[in-house]
């Protein structure tokens, strides 16, 4: 077997939550290798788009909500009609909450786990078809160590009197979820050349986290993630570098799960 390199030249991605943050860096990395990005968001990713055309790659923002279905078929249908196919799906975008057990309303169970565990879903189920049909497809799931260490815990730096930021309930269910669903279906499409893998970020330095200590002294590695670095390993598992691994979860996190 040839020794392989980290190389997207002819392929094309889709990073749903690619304005801003984890899915910025990412898209950013993959068009650095070669990739055509599509890029999803809420709002459209036109400096994400900027960076991308300037590397001289195509690039689209294309404005969805990842939790309605209808949107999400659109999404797919438009990145594909822009940039001929699609190889890689990257499910990054996502929302966090940081109530309590009994702070967590029924609204905000229902748009942390929507947006996350449902829109993670419904983009892959609509891609599904496409990347049956060329027999290929790298599926990136963006999990967290929320979904298995059950919440991160940080402190809110400057309001005293909330003493634990500590990610909610429907953010470590929806992120535990993602987990299992990336296990499920890495089993059910393998045969069809389709692997599935997932990233479990630590703290990472985003809008997501701006304003809360997470003790990261304590880590191994005793400082925040960046996105470039998630990114990166997002890369190995989108890329033919991982071509012999599916349904595994990589946890991006300095050491915290394990410690
Ligand atoms: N930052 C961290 O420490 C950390 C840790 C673990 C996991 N994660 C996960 O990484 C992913 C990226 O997070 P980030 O830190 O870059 O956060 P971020 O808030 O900077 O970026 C999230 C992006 O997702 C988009 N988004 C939100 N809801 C959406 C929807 N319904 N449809 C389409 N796009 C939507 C937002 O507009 C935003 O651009 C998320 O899934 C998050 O849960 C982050």
């Amino acid at each position: 077997m040839q020794n392989k390199t980290i190389d997207f030249q002819g392929k094309s991605a889709l990073v749903t939550g690619g304005a801003r943050g984890i899915g910025a860096a990412t898209a950013l990395a993959l068009a650095a290798k070669g990739a055509n990005v599509a890029v999803a968001d809420l709002i459209m990713a036109k400096d994400t788009i900027a960076k991308i055309t300037d590397m001289g790659r195509k690039g689209i923002a294309i404005e969805t909500n990842v939790a309605k279905i209808d949107e999400v078929n659109k999404m797919v249908e438009t990145a594909i009609n822009a940039l001929g196919h699609i190889d890689i799906l990257v499910n990054n975008a996502g929302v966090v909450h940081r109530d309590t057990l009994l702070e967590t309303a029924e609204s905000t169970w229902d748009r942390v786990m929507d947006v996350i565990l449902k829109g993670t879903f419904f983009c892959i189920q609509a891609i599904y078809p496409h990347m049956r049909e060329r027999k290929y497809g790298k599926i990136v799931n963006v999990s967290s160590i929320s979904g298995i260490i059950g919440g991160a815990v940080s402190k809110i730096g400057d309001i005293p009197e909330k003493t634990s930021g500590r990610s909610g309930p429907a953010y470590a269910a929806a992120k535990g979820g993602v987990l299992a669903l990336t296990r499920w279906i890495a089993k059910d499409i393998a045969k069809d050349g389709i692997y599935v893998n997932a990233i479990a970020p630590g703290a990472c330095e985003t809008e997501m986290t701006r304003g809360f200590d997470y003790n990261v002294d304590a880590l191994p590695i005793p400082r925040m993630g960046q996105p470039q670095e998630m990114a990166e390993a997002i890369l190995f598992l989108a890329s033919d570098i991982s071509s012999y691994i599916t349904g595994q979860v990589l946890n991006v996190d300095g050491g915290w799960v394990m410690s």
